[in-house]
């Protein structure tokens, strides 16, 4: 039995993961201050710290999943010099934690580190095309100084390990999240327009959230140095917006129409992850397809709102 350190654990990604940990018996601990995650996503069996990640934190660990900092570009936007902070003073005090005690790190870090590519699918050894100075920065380079990091503490001998994590979705998302999952289901559940950004021909590769924590899983659990240098863990399986848009109609049985409004600054154009590291080394690619892994995000929707609404009948 590990101990381990998640933070950013009351999140949707965060979450899934620690069920699975507990799952398999480990003594887990979640570092959260609920600014985009929730009290109830934490199982009862996790011990829940409700702190800020730039704050010290100290307590003997054995591993460290450092995935706190907001993910949708609606929320980090809100508070752009804390996801900085958080990417560059968190991920700092996580390194450090992890030296003290030995214990091995995993980087939640992200496709947005090749901003708007101009190859596809995007491998690891792309050094990307990022804007650092628009809206997204905070985000897209407060991760590359995350990775920075990652790499300057791994010449120092602490066990890094950099998850690339390219679109994932699936239960316990926000339905206010702002993300095209989340916002395409339930504006189609709701018989609402479903808002496209843009003409709708800019590319997302949707990776299933159970595929994704088996991903991380493994990165964690492989051995050898190599392993130090970043991994893409996302789905191939490449759609337009426009088509996730018409399938989440379809799977909700939804009378929605498209509603196109205009292209944010720096939206990126496409996004693709080359998989063959995360094959090669790790043994690992996504099994769920979009059509079956929209169709279990659906049902967690349709209970979650269903839910929301007799509570609010309530009052
Ligand atoms: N979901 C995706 O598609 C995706 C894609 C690429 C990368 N990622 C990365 O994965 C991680 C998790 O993403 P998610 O989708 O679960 O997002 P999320 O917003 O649902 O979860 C983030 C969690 O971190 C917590 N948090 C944020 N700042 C914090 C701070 N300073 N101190 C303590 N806790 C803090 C939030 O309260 C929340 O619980 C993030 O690092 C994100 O950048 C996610």
């Amino acid at each position: 039995m590990a101990r381990i350190l998640v933070t950013g654990g009351a999140g949707f990604v965060g979450s899934n993961l620690v069920l699975r940990l507990l799952a398999t018996g480990h003594q887990v601990t979640v570092l959260d201050d609920l600014s985009t995650g929730f009290k109830h996503n934490v199982p009862e069996q996790a011990r829940l710290v409700q702190a800020d990640v730039n704050f010290a934190w100290d307590e003997p660990v054995d591993q460290i999943f450092h995935l706190a900092c907001a993910a949708s570009p609606e929320k980090y936007q809100k508070d752009p010099l804390q996801t900085l902070r958080t990417n560059y003073v968190g991920t700092t005090n996580m390194l450090e934690l992890a030296k003290r005690h030995g214990a091995s790190l995993l980087f939640s870090s992200t496709s947005e580190v090749y901003g708007d590519p101009n190859v596809s699918p995007q491998p690891e050894t792309y050094w990307g095309n990022v804007n650092s100075f628009g809206p997204r920065s905070c985000y897209d380079e407060g991760k590359r100084v995350a990775e920075a990091l990652c790499y300057s503490y791994a010449q120092q001998g602490v066990r890094v390990r950099i998850a690339r994590i390219f679109n994932t979705y699936g239960p316990r998302m926000a339905p206010d999240d702002g993300r095209v999952v989340s916002n395409f289901l339930v504006q189609a559940l709701r018989g609402l327009p479903i808002t496209i950004y843009g003409d709708g021909s800019q590319t997302r590769s949707l990776c299933y959230v159970d595929d994704l924590v088996a991903g991380l899983l493994a990165l964690m659990a492989a051995p050898g140095s190599n392993l130090e240098h970043p991994v893409n863990l996302g789905n191939p399986c490449e759609m337009t917006v426009k088509q996730i848009g018409e399938l989440a109609i379809r799977l909700c049985g939804s009378p929605s129409t498209i509603s196109y409004h205009p292209l944010p600054q720096d939206d990126p154009l496409q996004r693709c992850p080359d998989i063959s590291r995360a094959k090669t080394w790790l043994g690992w690619q996504p099994s769920v397809t979009p059509e079956v892994g929209l169709s279990q995000t659906r049902d967690y929707f349709k209970q979650t709102l269903e839910s929301k609404e007799a509570a609010g009948h309530k009052q």
